[in-house]
């Protein structure tokens, strides 16, 4: 089926956090349960705006972006939705609406990601260490591409 791509409202939330805690066990096993709850969701998208990928009426994925910094928090796909255009097409939402560059950052443990973004032409522009372990700050030309 068809990925279309559209910006969030407030009924799309449910399957966002369903996503968000489905994703996050998948990826990072090793994170304390706490951490992949519906209200975890919602407090870590607090004053952000999301996109979500849709199959029909089926979201598999969302993306969500601190406008006030350029800054791209979540990007989530659902594993079994993953691989298949749904996080490029996200970011292809959200970049051409960004005044200048995008920023995100990225755990260096997550190669998968790292690789993805990689390809995609994001660039390396810091790095730092949080509870969860070291992280990669990368950067990619916003606006119009
Ligand atoms: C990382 C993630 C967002 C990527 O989204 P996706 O939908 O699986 O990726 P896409 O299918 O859109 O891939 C887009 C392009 O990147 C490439 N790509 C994807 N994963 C890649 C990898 N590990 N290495 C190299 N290239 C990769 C694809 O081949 C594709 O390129 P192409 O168009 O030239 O063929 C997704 O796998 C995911 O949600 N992972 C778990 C959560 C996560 O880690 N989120 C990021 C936290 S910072």
């Amino acid at each position: 089926m068809t990925i279309s791509v559209r910006l969030a409202s407030d009924l799309d939330q449910a399957a966002c956090a369903r996503v968000f805690v489905e994703t996050m066990a998948a990826t990072f096993p090793q994170e304390p349960a706490e951490s992949r709850t519906e209200a975890a969701y919602r407090h870590s998208t607090i004053g952000e705006e999301q996109w979500v990928a849709a199959e029909g009426s089926d979201v598999i994925g969302f993306i969500s972006v601190y406008w006030p910094t350029n800054f791209i928090h979540s990007l989530y796909i659902r594993p079994d939705r993953q691989g298949q255009g749904a996080g490029q097409r996200l970011l292809g939402a959200v970049l051409p609406r960004a005044k200048g560059d995008m920023e995100l950052k990225t755990d260096k443990a997550n190669q998968r990601a790292f690789a993805f973004y990689r390809h995609l032409g994001w660039r390396v522009v810091g790095e730092g260490m949080a509870a969860t372990g070291p992280w990669w700050r990368l950067r990619r030309a916003g606006g119009i591409l």
